[in-house]
């Protein structure tokens, strides 16, 4: 039996693994840069080394000003989407931005693309673009970019059930609620019919959640901590989400649920009065294709900011060696100050491990009270670690 079960989780990660090697998974950022903003306090002197997933938060933190952003990503495909994102930026036309990522489509991309963003590129994002800007086109039955890579196809599955069950008409009132009480009506009008048999069985399939950029390891630590299950957690984040946190600027739940954003509820990289702020910082983002842990071997250096995101998560269980190569890493190049964020589906950050927690101090009340804020609200803990 515990052969067995090996077996299952060994083809459980390779699927995982296949999936998040060379796929666009994430094609937003899942994590809140208005509370990063207030943790990580970023200022001219900052050099900030974050994972990419989507490059959002990135474009995001330049307008506090910092030094330099180092992006890194063992998915060239997530690397290759912040290039495109930085092509449009100094291409230097907002209204080209905002078609391509605040509407998620554009008539006649492709040529677009070729004739004034591939240029910008890396060889490698071209070599993906080459054969994926038609995401873009609103000729599809797609019809958003947002409704495409594996987290977007999920998505679009998500709004087609809705509409068949008559429901989208909800969600448009649900996310044009003007208050909570509003807001917490439409959410108990459409919480009852969103989980039904086929929903459930969909978010119990570990190859679902492969596709939505969920490890197995996430799973276990969730299904360790909550008796409940998985079901019960999302259940929980989504009823904390829409009926106790104001939702006309909760932009990643807009774009998930309708596949644009709207101006006044989208990520401040599409907001035109930071266009000209962008396109004078862009260059100060520097993109690496590889592990955190091999970027800092390769690239030995005083950090004031590590932008964790919730990839320890990826570790946690089955890792726990590469975790601690990593904190090695990341503490060889610290200085006393340095700040390190992440977020996790586990608690308490229990998992870092015993030599580098004694490194650190945790600003437990500042992200306790952040936390309840989280317009994303799939984490449930939220920290920053300083180096003393
Ligand atoms: C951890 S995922 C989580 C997504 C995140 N919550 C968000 O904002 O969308 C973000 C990215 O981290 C990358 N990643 C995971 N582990 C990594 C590692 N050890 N080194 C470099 N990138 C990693 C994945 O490829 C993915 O694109």
């Amino acid at each position: 039996m515990n052969v067995l079960s090996d077996i299952v989780e060994k083809l459980r990660d390779q699927l995982f693994k296949s999936v998040v090697s060379n796929n666009l998974v994430y094609n937003t950022c899942w994590e809140d840069p208005r509370l990063d903003r207030e943790m990580l306090q970023l200022d001219d002197q900052s050099k900030v080394v974050m994972l990419t997933s989507a490059g959002c938060n990135a474009l995001d933190y330049l307008i506090d000003n910092p030094k330099h952003i180092f992006c890194i990503d063992k998915n060239p495909v997530q690397n290759a989407l912040l290039q495109l994102k930085q092509a449009l930026i100094k291409k230097g036309n907002p209204s080209l931005l905002w078609s391509f990522f605040g509407c998620g489509e554009i008539e006649g991309a492709e040529m677009i693309y070729n004739q004034d963003l591939r240029k910008y590129l890396s060889p490698r994002a071209q070599t993906y673009w080459d054969d994926h800007i038609h995401y873009f086109s609103p000729y599809s039955s797609e019809s958003s970019f947002y409704f495409r890579g594996t987290s977007g196809k999920f998505a679009l599955l998500m709004r087609n059930s809705i509409r068949k069950k008559g429901l989208y008409g909800d969600i448009k009132h649900l996310l044009n609620a003007q208050t909570l009480e509003e807001q917490a009506y439409y959410f108990n009008e459409i919480e009852p019919l969103l989980w039904n048999g086929f929903q459930r069985w969909l978010l119990s399939r570990n190859a679902v959640l492969s596709m939505i950029g969920v490890p197995s390891t996430q799973r276990q630590i969730i299904e360790q901590e909550y008796s409940e299950g998985i079901l019960h957690y999302i259940r929980k984040s989504l009823r904390k989400v829409f009926t106790e946190i104001p939702i006309q600027d909760n932009y990643f739940w807009r774009v998930y649920l309708t596949g644009s954003y709207t101006s006044d509820c989208c990520p401040n990289y599409l907001k035109e009065e930071y266009f000209d702020t962008l396109q004078s910082r862009v260059n100060r983002i520097e993109i690496h294709t590889s592990t955190l842990s091999e970027f800092l071997k390769r690239n030995p250096g005083t950090y004031s900011h590590f932008v964790l995101l919730d990839h320890q998560d990826w570790m946690i269980g089955q890792n726990p060696e590469l975790l601690a190569r990593e904190w090695e890493y990341i503490l060889r190049n610290a200085v006393a100050g340095t700040r390190i964020l992440f977020r996790s589906v586990a608690p308490e950050a229990d998992f870092i491990p015993s030599f580098a927690r004694k490194k650190l101090n945790f600003a437990c009340s500042l992200t306790e009270n952040l936390h309840f804020q989280d317009r994303v609200g799939t984490y449930e803990s939220t920290h920053l670690a300083i180096v003393q």
